[in-house]
């Protein structure tokens, strides 16, 4: 189940081309952001699709529950593998998320959360967003509620991982983007670890950016990355 995904954080159709056929017969698990499906849109995931790829398509959505729904049955329809939303949205807005994504046979993506973001510190939690609790205690409480309300798991810190499995189970799915080598550049992320230590957290799916698409060996770094969490 361990898999590494690769955060193809690029602009343009071309770029992400280039990149993924550096990979030759190797079909990583990939995550399309923001950037690139607002550029590129359905045209570009199916085709990655088509390649053979298992897609992460990392839209984060958050609005009232009926468009939620119907956004997400549009995003059914696209055969990607993992999909996410705001748990802040409400417990509301997934399920009506979870109804929408669920095709008429039954079938769906993976349906993930995103607890807090990586960026959120408590400082700003608390003096900006006016949420008193501790930070990690907010992070474990909206992924039991994404776990109440039927979705699969949660984005959240490689650092946090553990406590939400303790608290919504082992199946419960994290996804953990703020990886880097030990002996890597730390870049803008704050709260990071490496592949291995997120293999010993017991996270699922690391979520790795620049420390491959900026890689000299990009193909060499998502070894390293392999070798490292998935052995
Ligand atoms: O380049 P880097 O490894 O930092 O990329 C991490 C990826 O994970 C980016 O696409 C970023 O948007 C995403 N992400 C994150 N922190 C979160 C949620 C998503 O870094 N909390």
């Amino acid at each position: 189940m361990r898999d590494v995904i690769i955060a193809c954080d690029f602009d343009s159709r071309q770029k992400t081309i280039d990149f993924l056929d550096k990979f030759e017969e190797k079909k990583p698990f990939v995550k399309i952001g923001m950037e690139l499906f607002y550029a590129e849109g359905r045209p570009l995931v199916e085709q990655i699709k088509q390649r053979g790829h298992k897609i992460f398509l990392d839209l984060k959505l958050h609005d009232i529950p009926t468009t939620v729904k119907k956004a997400m049955a549009v995003l059914s329809a696209m055969d990607v593998d993992i999909v996410n939303l705001h748990a802040s949205g409400t417990s509301a807005m997934m399920s009506a998320a979870l109804e929408g994504l669920t095709r008429p046979d039954g079938s769906r993506p993976l349906l993930i959360a995103v607890t807090q973001l990586t960026s959120t510190s408590q400082e700003v939690m608390t003096n900006e967003l006016l949420i008193n609790e501790n930070i990690n205690e907010v992070v474990a409480k909206y992924a039991e509620n994404a776990k109440k309300s039927g979705l699969d798991g949660v984005v959240c810190s490689p650092l946090e991982a553990g406590l939400v499995k303790q608290r919504c189970g082992k199946e419960f799915i994290t996804v953990t983007p703020g990886i880097r080598f030990a002996d890597g550049d730390v870049g803008d992320q704050k709260r990071v670890t490496t592949p291995e230590k997120a293999r010993e957290i017991g996270t699922d799916f690391i979520v790795v950016g620049r420390p491959i698409t900026a890689a000299e060996n990009p193909v060499a770094a998502y070894e390293r990355c392999v070798r490292e969490f998935c052995l």
